[in-house]
C-alpha cells in the first residue's frame, strides 16, 4: 500500500511516525505535501499537489490539512483519480458530506474518517459495526477535548474561563482562535458526522440547536458545585426522534461522565438490542488521533467492508423539552427553569443555557 499525507502538522507527522515506526512495513509513505516555503526535512516532502495526484502508484491519500480549501479540492481530485481517502477533517465532512460520500460510491473508493470524531476513541468504527447488525437509537457524550479540559480545570480549581483557556492553549489543546470550540461549532460538525454514520443517512446542518460555553463564569460553576452538579459540553443524538443537540449539560457529580478528566472524551452509544456501550479515551493529541487515521489505513489494506452510508436527507425536529434547565439571560442571574421549547431556546437574550440530567 502506497500512501501520501497532505499536511505535516500535529496529525500528519503523527501518522508518518506511526507508519514508519515498526509494525506497518506493508504501508509505504511515498509523498508528504507541505506548503511552499516549508522546510523539506525529508526527501519525500513536496509542495506540489500534482506530484501526488499524477503518481498512479499512490493508492491512498491521508488528508490532515484541516479547513475547507484546499482540503476539499485535494480530496475530490484524489477520489476522481481512483485514490482512497482517509481524513481527520470534521469541518470538511460535515459541510461536504453528500458530495464526498456520493463521489466515493461513484468511484468505488474508500472514504474513511475515524479520527474526525473522538480523536483516539474508536467511535465511528463502532457506529459502523453496530449499525450492521443493530439499530443505533442514540449517542451522547463529550467529544471536544479542549472544552473538557477547560471545564474540568474550572470545576477543580475554581479558575476563570480565560485562565483555563490560556492553560489549554499552553498545552497545545486549544487553537490560537478557539471560537469553533467555545461556541460549539466543533462539536456540531462532529455530531453531524457521527449522526450520519449512526443513521446511515445525511442530517441537514441547518437548524440544529447549538450552544457553547462562551459566557460561562466561575460564579456559574460555583453555583453548580453547591448543587452537586458538574457541567460538560455535550453532543446528543436521538435517532428515534431525529433530534441532534449541542449543549452544555449538568450531571450529578458522582456519575462517570461528570468525572471525565482533562482532554479525555467519553461517549455512550445506545442500541435497540445491545443496550448501552460506553467509550472513554484521549479525544485529541498527535498520537491518539494519528492512531485512528492509521487504523483506517489498515482497514483499507485489509479490504474491510466499506461502510453502508447514504445521502438520504434527514431534517432535525424538536419536541418541547420537559427537562430542567439552568438559564442565564442578559441582565439576569442564572437560575433553574422547568421545561423549554425550541422558540425559547432560540431567544437572543440567552447568554448561557445548560440542560440538567
Ligand atoms: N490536533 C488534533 O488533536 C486533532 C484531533 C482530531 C482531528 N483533528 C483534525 O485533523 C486536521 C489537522 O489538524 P492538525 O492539528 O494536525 O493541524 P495542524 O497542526 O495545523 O496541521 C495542518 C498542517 O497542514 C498544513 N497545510 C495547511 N494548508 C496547507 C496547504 N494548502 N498546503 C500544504 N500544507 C498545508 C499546515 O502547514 P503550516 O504548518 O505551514 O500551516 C500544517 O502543517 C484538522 O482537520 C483537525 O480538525 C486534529
Amino acid at each position: 500500500m502506497k500512501i501520501a499525507i497532505f499536511g505535516y502538522g500535529i496529525v500528519g507527522k503523527g501518522v508518518y511516525d506511526i507508519v514508519t515506526g515498526n509494525k506497518l512495513s506493508y504501508i509505504e509513505v511515498a509523498k508528504i505535501l507541505r506548503r511552499k516555503g516549508s522546510e523539506k526535512s525529508l526527501p519525500i516532502i513536496t509542495d506540489d499537489f500534482n506530484d501526488i495526484i499524477n503518481d498512479d502508484s499512490i493508492d491512498t491519500v491521508v488528508e490532515c490539512l484541516g479547513g475547507l480549501e484546499p482540503a476539499r479540492t485535494y480530496v475530490i481530485e484524489s477520489m476522481k483519480r481512483g485514490k482512497n481517502v482517509v481524513t481527520s477533517n470534521k469541518l470538511l465532512l460535515a459541510t461536504c458530506y453528500d458530495e464526498l460520500i456520493d463521489l466515493a460510491h461513484e468511484k468505488g473508493v474508500y472514504l474513511l474518517f475515524e479520527a474526525s470524531v473522538g480523536g483516539g476513541i474508536p467511535f465511528i468504527e463502532n457506529l459502523i459495526s453496530i449499525s450492521r447488525v443493530d439499530e443505533i437509537t442514540g449517542f451522547k457524550g463529550i467529544i471536544n477535548a479542549t472544552i473538557n479540559y477547560i471545564l474540568y480545570r474550572m470545576t477543580k480549581e475554581s479558575i476563570d474561563f480565560d485562565v483555563a483557556l490560556k492553560e489549554a492553549q499552553g498545552k497545545g489543546y486549544a487553537e490560537a482562535d478557539p471560537s469553533s470550540d467555545i461556541d460549539g461549532d466543533d462539536v456540531l460538525y462532529k455530531t453531524i458526522v457521527a449522526s450520519n454514520v449512526a443513521s446511515g443517512k445525511s442530517y441537514s446542518i441547518d437548524n440544529i440547536l447549538k450552544f457553547g460555553v462562551r459566557n460561562l463564569t466561575k460564579e456559574d460553576i460555583a453555583f453548580f458545585t453547591e448543587n452537586g452538579l458538574v457541567v460538560k459540553l455535550i453532543a446528543e443524538y436521538d435517532g428515534i426522534n431525529k433530534m441532534l443537540l449541542v449543549m452544555p449539560e449538568l450531571f450529578d457529580k458522582y456519575t462517570a461522565i461528570a468525572n471525565v478528566p482533562l482532554n479525555n472524551n467519553y461517549i455512550e452509544i445506545t442500541c435497540k438490542t445491545e443496550g448501552r456501550l460506553s467509550f472513554e479515551g484521549q479525544g485529541a493529541g498527535r498520537y491518539p488521533t494519528a492512531h485512528s487515521v492509521v487504523q483506517d489505513l489498515v482497514r483499507i489494506h485489509q479490504k474491510s467492508a466499506k461502510p453502508e452510508l447514504t445521502t438520504d436527507k434527514v431534517v432535525v425536529c424538536y419536541k418541547d423539552f420537559t427537562d430542567k434547565f439552568y438559564v442565564k439571560r442578559k441582565g439576569e442571574k442564572g437560575h433553574f427553569v422547568n421545561g423549554m421549547n425550541e422558540k425559547e431556546l432560540r431567544s437572543d437574550d440567552i447568554l448561557f443555557v445548560a440542560k440538567v440530567n
